[in-house]
């Protein structure tokens, strides 16, 4: 079968090879691979920057967003042959660490977990993979393609369950919710906003284009430019740049006892002038809560699930900006200025 693979670590090493049909190891359950998402982490892999190959090998097969369908599963499967699936990123670590060991691999303390299509473990750009029941998650049959869009919105579904649960640290009756960034993560954490009755407003650098339409489909505001010059105290900042300057204007922003998620990696090396201490004032005085968040366990993929099955097919098919057959895969992987999410087809999604 063909996968796209890499040399992590090494730039340009990305290649669409012959390779052997998945490991039994990896589980009883055989899916056909239909669709794969790229996103911000592929691109850096892809760039040398980031990522590990399974022990022992060269090559790391990419793919974490995934879709594809059940071809083979043992009769006490929560899955069936037919059913459209998509493969959760992580593996707990072997030790296990005390998260780890309740499935809270979201969480892992040592850092030796791994990531399928990331670290250590092939990823799912393969025409075929295998999988076991604790990691595979069923999603509505009527998303079709879209519910390659499951894994970016475990994502953000983790970052919205460790708001509310610093949120209701006190009364929690939040009313606005701005995100910056106006990518795939982004857009999600606002679908997910408006799905909880908030006022929901997204901040990007375009000032038009498919971005600002997307947000404003989905009865949000759509702002360019500063978070300062917003005029907004929002109860919920999610974060999804990590560029270092929109971070600092988005943290001296947030409303009194308001909490602020980051999601989007940062690369280092970026010194700005700043006050901290003007920073740390408002943070004390004002109950202010800055969290990280990274990667989501089955319970964030399973409110995924529901949240995308309730969101609007018409607007989640036009947040997919580029499909890309398996064979032109370097296109894919080459970014477009109206990207927001481009997906590599590898096989037809059709009803069997
Ligand atoms: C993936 C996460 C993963 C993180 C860090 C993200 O792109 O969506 O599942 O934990 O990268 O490797």
């Amino acid at each position: 079968m063909k996968a796209l693979s890499v040399v992590p670590q090494q730039a340009g090493s990305a290649a669409l090879l012959d390779v052997d049909e998945p490991p039994v190891s990896d589980g009883p359950i055989v899916v056909e691979t239909l669709a794969v998402g790229i996103c911000g982490t592929d691109i850096e892999i892809l760039s040398g920057a980031y990522g590990w190959s399974p022990p022992g090998r060269e090559r790391l097969v990419l793919g974490h967003e995934s879709l594809g369908r059940v071809l083979e599963a043992p009769h006490d499967s929560p899955v069936a042959a037919g059913d459209l699936v998509v493969g959760i990123v992580r593996r707990p670590d072997p030790v296990p660490c005390a998260n780890c060991a309740v499935m809270e691999w979201d969480f892992c303390r040592n850092g030796l977990y791994t990531e399928r299509g990331i670290k250590a473990h092939d990823g799912y750009l393969s025409e075929r993979y295998r999988i076991t029941s604790d990691f595979v998650v069923k999603v509505d049959a009527g998303l079709g393609q879209l519910g390659v869009l499951l894994e970016p919105t475990s994502v953000v579904a983790k970052a919205w369950e460790e708001i509310e649960r610093i949120g209701s640290r006190a009364h929690w009756a939040p009313h606005s919710v701005l995100v910056t960034g106006a990518g795939p993560i982004g857009l999600l954490a606002a679908l997910l906003g408006v799905q909880r009755g908030l006022d929901v407003h997204v901040l990007d650098r375009m000032s038009d284009g498919v971005k600002p339409d997307l947000v404003r489909a989905l009865g949000a505001t759509y702002h360019s430019g500063r978070v300062g010059d917003t005029g907004l105290e929002p109860d919920v900042i999610i974060e999804c740049t990590g560029v270092s300057s929109v971070i600092l204007d988005a943290m001296t922003n947030v409303g009194v006892g308001g909490v602020m998620c980051l999601t989007g990696v940062s690369s280092g090396g970026h010194e700005i002038n700043f006050d901290e201490g003007a920073l740390n004032r408002n943070m004390v005085l004002e109950n202010v809560a800055v969290v990280g968040s990274v990667n989501a366990n089955r319970r964030h993929y399973e409110a995924a699930a529901s949240a995308l099955a309730a969101a609007n097919r018409d607007w989640l098919s036009r947040l997919v900006t580029r499909r890309v057959a398996l064979e032109d895969w370097s296109d894919a992987l080459t970014r477009h200025d109206d990207d927001v999410k481009v997906v590599i087809e590898v096989q037809p999604v059709v009803a069997r």
